[in-house]
């Protein structure tokens, strides 16, 4: 990698993209610490990895849980030169249905968790003059996206946040980056509850192909990354389409898996 990274913390390591980044950042001799709730993951996964890994067990939809993970990135003894903020959850369906306590929890981790491990780690990335923070939105981040209402804010908030923040910091040694991915084959479909057949295959994409792009985008110092070139297409359009077209294509669609 082109900035000096010699440690990582990645949050959401025990599944999906999280812990395929995490094996490419052990892959580029990168030490890792693992950060989810399910401590087995991470354990199995901290053991399989060719460089050191810590497990740090925090559950970020809690305070205690981000005042943990946040001290860790505070700390100055082995120092962590890249955070990559991806722990994050959906919930479909239409809001009037869903539960209150999952909608908490969604933005507490989506959202809360992400700018509080972001302002945690900040401060001592600028003193050391190192490194910097990969943040996870989504191509959902760019859209208004109806049964997915809070999902789709939380993540156009990361898009706004980070967009930001990588302005703020840019004339400095440490790199911000927004990884926008679009669908991807992990376990978040079944966690949020993605009705069956409402996303065609043919347009997902690996963990693994998502971590190796973003990572070969932080190195090369790039504020966006959106892997696969069919998403790229669907973000250009966002910004072309007027928003009420693209909203009402995408709740008929929608309407269709869930009513
Ligand atoms: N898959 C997609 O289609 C897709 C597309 C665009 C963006 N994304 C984004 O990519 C990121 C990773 O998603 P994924 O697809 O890899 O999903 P995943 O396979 O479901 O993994 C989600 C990770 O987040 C962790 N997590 C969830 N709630 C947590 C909590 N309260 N505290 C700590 N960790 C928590 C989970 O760990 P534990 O359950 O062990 O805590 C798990 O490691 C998310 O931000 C998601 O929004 C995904």
């Amino acid at each position: 990698m082109a900035a000096r990274i010699g440690r990582a913390l990645v949050t959401g390591a025990s599944a999906g993209i999280g812990a395929a980044m995490a094996r490419e950042l052990a892959a580029r001799d990168v030490e890792v610490v693992l950060v989810a709730r399910r401590s087995e993951r991470l354990s199995e996964l901290s053991e399989q990895l060719p460089t050191n890994a810590e497990v740090l067990v925090a559950d970020l939809a809690d305070r205690a849980g981000r005042d943990l993970v946040a001290e860790r990135l505070a700390s100055a003894d082995r120092p962590v030169d890249l955070l990559v903020n991806n722990a994050g959850l959906g919930i479909y369906g239409a809001l009037a249905s869903q539960d209150p306590d999952r909608i908490r929890a969604l933005i507490d981790v989506n959202v809360t968790a992400l700018v509080e491990l972001t302002r945690a780690a900040l401060p001592g990335l600028l003193a050391r003059e190192v490194g910097g923070i990969i943040n996870v939105g989504s191509t959902a981040g760019y859209l208004p996206g109806p049964y997915s209402a809070v999902y789709g804010a939380t993540k156009a908030f990361v898009r706004s946040f980070t967009e930001a923040v990588s302005e703020e910091v840019r004339a400095t040694p440490v790199h911000v980056l927004l990884l926008a991915p679009g669908v991807t084959r992990t376990e978040f479909q079944d966690v949020a509850g993605v009705p069956e057949g409402a996303f065609p295959a043919a347009l997902t994409g690996t963990a693994d192909q998502v971590a190796r792009a973003a990572l070969d985008a932080f190195a090369a110092q790039r504020p966006v990354c959106v892997p696969a070139a069919a998403d790229r297409v669907v973000v250009y359009g966002s910004q072309v389409v007027p928003s009420r077209l693209t909203r009402r294509l995408r709740a008929s669609v929608m309407r269709r898996f869930v009513a």
